[in-house]
């Protein structure tokens, strides 16, 4: 019989706070205990890599004694449109799964920041490549703080190309793409830098293994095309809107050389877990002067504010998990 008892330590790094674990987990719309969320190792899923899902942030505002859900209802659209995308039957409700998840962190009752997945698998015993059914839906959401230090990246252009829309789609986050980041970040790692970044097939700057990229360069503010081989990145989005409306920036979306980056005066990540965090190197080149560049901390300063609710109100973009 399998032991699912987690450990002392298991359950200590889902602590939100002392004396405050993270009980449950849902699966197709129930709580589950958290120990207890299970997937069939012969279902089509484990065996050939076949599911799609979604990372997303909420945010404690002590200021409010509120935490607030960043971006769900577009999270939960791209869900649906990744499983579109690799054919998983699925539930279809942007409404009711928002719901079910702003309901998950409240049975849990976590008031801090943390990171939510929503995750559809195909669950089919013994099942074969071509299976789109029967799906299932389980979604978490566990303490997180910041992902990345604040004291800048040193990224590695990787020897991995980035995978393609003729392969793998990039554009939707199918759990079998993260392959291709993975080999990319542990190559990095085994050189001594903390993060990797991929090019396309034809050498054009894509993105990292969990973020998108902007550079700053000659004065304009640049990041990759959706069509370079991307996610189309709900924080690259935010960025851009945060830019233009609220910096009065405009942003030229067109491909980038690598060696553009070396010569940048900034360069920075951007995604959900990743937030938005400053590149120090590429390559072991110094990008500007090692910190953060003028319109970095501009950004980072407005997408803390966004997460919260306190700019680019009209979007909606920061939904309150507690009734006020
Ligand atoms: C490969 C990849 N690119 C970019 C991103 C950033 O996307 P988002 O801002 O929607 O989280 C992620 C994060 O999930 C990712 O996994």
């Amino acid at each position: 019989m399998p032991n699912f008892q987690e450990t002392a330590a298991e359950v200590a790094t889902r602590q939100t706070a002392p004396g405050q674990p993270v009980k449950y987990l849902l699966h197709d719309g129930e709580l589950v205990d958290y120990a207890d969320a299970r997937l069939h190792v012969l279902s089509t899923s484990l065996k050939y890599g076949v599911g799609v899902f979604e990372g997303f942030r909420a945010y404690w505002s002590e200021d409010d004694q509120q935490l607030y859900a960043f971006r769900v209802a577009d999270h939960l659209k791209r869900l649906i449109d990744s499983m579109r995308v690799v054919e998983i039957d699925g539930p279809q409700d942007i409404g009711l799964l928002g719901d079910q998840l702003l309901g998950l962190i409240r049975a849990n009752e976590l008031r801090g920041n943390l990171h939510m997945r929503a995750q559809v698998f195909v669950d089919s015993k013994d099942g074969k490549p071509e299976d789109t059914g029967p799906s299932t839906v389980f979604m978490a959401a566990i303490p997180m703080g910041n992902y990345f230090g604040s004291t800048g990246l040193h990224v590695q252009i990787s020897s991995w190309a980035r995978l393609s829309d003729r392969s793998m789609p990039p554009r939707v986050k199918s759990i079998a793409n993260y392959q291709n980041g993975r080999l990319a970040l542990l190559e990095a790692k085994r050189n001594g830098y903390g993060a990797a970044l991929l090019l396309t097939e034809s050498g054009h700057v894509a993105e990292g293994a969990g973020y998108n990229v902007f550079m700053v360069r000659q004065g304009r503010l640049c990041t990759p095309p959706v069509t370079d081989s991307i996610l189309e990145g709900i924080t690259r989005d935010s960025v851009l809107h945060l830019a233009r409306t609220e910096l009065g920036i405009d942003v030229d979306i067109r491909p980038i050389d690598r060696t553009e980056l070396y010569s940048a005066d900034e360069v920075f990540v951007c995604g959900s877990a990743a937030e938005v965090n400053h590149v120090a190197s590429v390559d072991r080149t110094t990008i500007g002067k090692g910190t953060a560049g003028d319109i970095t901390r501009s950004l980072q300063k407005l997408y803390r504010q966004a997460v919260v609710g306190r700019v680019a109100g009209d979007q909606n973009w920061a939904t309150p998990v507690y009734p006020s």
